[in-house]
C-alpha cells in the first residue's frame, strides 16, 4: 500500500505540479515537422531534467530522428523493476484559428489546462516524473527500480525505437512496462486497458496530366486523376460501412459472449457522443455495438485529400495531381504487413489501366491484447483505486500505440499495464486539446502507487 504521507506530499504539491506542466506544455515539440526539430530537443531536454531532479541517471540518446530519454535509479538488487514509458512529442496543433487560447500558450479555464500535449501525452506520463519526486521526497529512496523511457516520435509511429530497444535490451530489462499513454473510460471511471487497435497507414496518390490544363480545352479526352482517386477511395468501403479489401477480415478474432457481455456492462452514451461530435447520427458495422466498433472491431478512414484547386471563387482546370491519406485500424490478429499488401493488391487492381498510381506506407502498428490475470495487473489495479477514489474498468481502447508490442517482442516482457488519466473527450489530436486538473492530480497520486504495489505483488 502507498504511504499515506507520500498522497499528502502530492496534494499539498497541486499547484506547483500544474505550473510545472504548464512549462512543459509552451515548448511546440511537433514530431512531424521538421522546422519544429529544435523545439522536440528543448522537449527532451525538459524531461532529462526533471529526471535528474530526482536522481536519475538519465541522458538524451539521439537517434535519426529525435531524441529519447533514458533514466534509471535502481537501488534495489531483489526488487522489481518497472519500466515507464510516454512520449514528449505531439501532434500538429492546426486549424489554429479554432483554438480559444493558443495551442502552445497553454491556459486553465474551468478546472481544465488548455494546449496541444496536455492530455497526449505530456501531462500524462509527467504524473509518473511528480510522483517519483515526492516518493523521493518522502522516502528518502524509491521502493522498487524504475527505468524512465520516454520518446520523441510517438505521434509519427516510433520509426526509430526498435532499434533503441533492440540495442539496449540489457539495460531495460524490467518486470513490468507502464504505458502512460491511455486514458480512464469516462471521467471519473478509471481504467486498466487489455486491448489496442493496431494501424496500417497509406498515401495513394494519383498523377494525371503534366501540370494543370484548361478544362475547356482539354476537358472530355484526359483522364482526370481527382476522379480516378475518388473512384479508387469509394470502393474502399461497401455501403453499410464494412470494409471491401479482399482478406481484410481474415485474420480477426471474434469477440468472445463474456467480452460482449462485459463491454455492454459499461455505460455508453450515444447522445453524449453524438452532442460531443456534433452529428446526428452515428454509423458502423451492423451487428456490432458502438464500443464494439471504437475498440474491438476494425476499420477503414480517409485522413485527407487533396488535388486540384480548392481556393475562393473557380478555377477551370484539369488538376496534374491527386491523393489521399488512408488509415486502417486493426484488431487481434491482424497483422500491419498483412493488411499493407492486401491494400496494395486491392488498389492496384481497381486503379484503370494507363494510370500512374502510387501507394506509399507511412507507418504501420500491430495490435495489442494484454493478458488481465496477471499479479502486475492485479496491483495496478490496487494502484487506480489509491489514487482516483475508484476500483478501475477494463476496456479496450481504438487508438495505437505502435511500440507496446515490441515490449513484448524485443525485451520479451509480458506484464503491460496500459494506464492512462485522460478522458476521449479530452480533444487529443484535436483543436483545444484539454487535461483536467484533478485527472491530473488524481493521475499523480496513481502513479505514486504501483511504486509500492508492484513491491507488495512480488512478495
Ligand atoms: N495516446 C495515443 C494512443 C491512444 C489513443 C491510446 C486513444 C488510447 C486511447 C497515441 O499518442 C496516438 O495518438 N497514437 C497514434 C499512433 C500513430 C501516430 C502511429 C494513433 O493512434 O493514431
Ligand atoms: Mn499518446
Ligand atoms: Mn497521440
Amino acid at each position: 500500500m502507498i504511504p499515506q504521507e507520500i498522497l499528502e506530499k502530492i496534494d499539498g504539491n497541486r499547484q506547483r505540479y500544474v505550473d510545472e506542466l504548464l512549462t512543459f506544455l509552451r515548448i511546440p515539440s511537433v514530431s512531424t515537422y521538421s522546422q519544429n526539430t529544435s523545439d522536440v530537443r528543448r522537449a527532451a531536454e525538459w524531461v532529462l531534467n526533471h529526471l535528474k531532479r530526482s536522481g536519475f541517471q538519465a541522458n538524451i540518446y539521439p537517434t535519426e530522428r529525435h531524441p529519447v530519454v533514458y533514466g534509471h535509479r535502481c537501488p534495489h538488487a531483489n526488487r522489481p523493476t518497472l519500466l515507464i514509458y510516454g512520449h514528449y512529442d505531439v501532434q500538429p496543433p492546426e486549424p489554429l484559428d479554432e483554438w480559444i487560447t493558443p495551442p502552445f500558450s497553454p491556459s486553465i479555464r474551468d478546472g481544465y489546462i488548455y494546449g496541444r500535449g496536455a492530455t497526449d501525452d505530456k501531462g500524462q506520463f509527467f504524473t509518473y516524473i511528480e510522483a517519483i519526486e515526492a516518493t523521493l521526497a518522502v522516502r528518502g529512496e524509491l521502493p522498487i527500480n524504475v527505468k524512465v523511457l520516454v520518446e520523441g516520435e510517438e505521434e509519427i509511429g516510433s520509426p526509430n525505437l526498435r532499434g533503441f530497444l533492440g540495442e539496449r535490451r540489457k539495460e531495460l530489462k524490467a518486470d513490468a512496462v507502464a504505458i502512460s499513454d491511455g486514458s480512464q473510460f469516462s471521467r471519473g471511471m478509471p481504467a486498466i486497458t487489455y486491448g489496442l487497435r493496431g494501424l496500417s497507414y497509406m498515401q495513394i496518390d494519383v498523377q494525371g496530366p503534366r501540370f494543370d490544363l484548361h478544362s475547356g480545352s482539354f476537358g472530355g479526352v484526359i483522364a482526370n486523376p481527382a476522379q480516378t482517386l475518388i473512384e479508387i477511395l469509394a470502393k474502399l468501403k461497401r455501403a453499410d460501412g464494412t470494409v471491401a479489401i479482399p482478406g481484410f477480415y481474415d485474420d480477426v478474432l471474434a469477440l468472445d459472449d463474456r467480452e460482449r457481455r462485459e463491454m455492454a456492462s459499461l455505460p455508453t452514451d450515444e447522445a453524449a457522443l453524438k452532442a460531443y461530435v456534433g452529428m446526428e447520427d452515428l454509423v458502423g458495422e451492423p451487428g456490432y455495438t458502438v464500443m464494439e466498433r471504437r475498440t474491438a472491431r476494425p476499420t477503414l478512414d480517409i485522413n485527407g485529400i487533396w488535388g486540384g484547386f480548392s481556393g475562393e471563387g473557380a478555377k477551370t482546370i484539369i488538376p496534374s495531381r491527386a491523393g489521399a491519406k488512408v488509415s486502417m485500424r486493426l484488431v487481434p490478429d491482424q497483422k500491419s504487413h498483412v493488411i499493407g499488401r492486401l491494400f496494395n493488391d486491392y488498389v492496384s487492381s481497381i486503379t484503370p489501366p494507363g494510370i500512374k498510381m502510387t501507394i506509399t506506407e507511412l507507418h504501420g502498428a500491430d495490435p495489442v491484447l494484454v493478458a488481465r490475470d496477471q499479479s502486475s495487473v492485479q496491483a495496478a489495479a490496487r494502484a487506480i483505486e489509491a489514487g482516483f477514489g475508484t476500483p478501475p474498468v477494463f476496456i479496450r481502447e481504438g487508438g495505437s500505440i505502435p511500440i507496446v508490442n515490441l515490449f513484448k517482442e524485443v525485451l520479451g516482457l509480458e506484464s503491460i499495464l496500459l494506464l492512462g488519466w485522460g478522458c476521449s473527450d479530452d480533444g487529443a489530436h484535436s483543436p483545444n486539446e484539454r487535461f483536467s486538473l484533478d485527472d491530473f492530480h488524481h493521475g499523480i497520486r496513481a502513479a505514486a502507487a504501483p511504486l509500492h504495489e508492484l513491491d507488495d505483488s512480488a512478495g
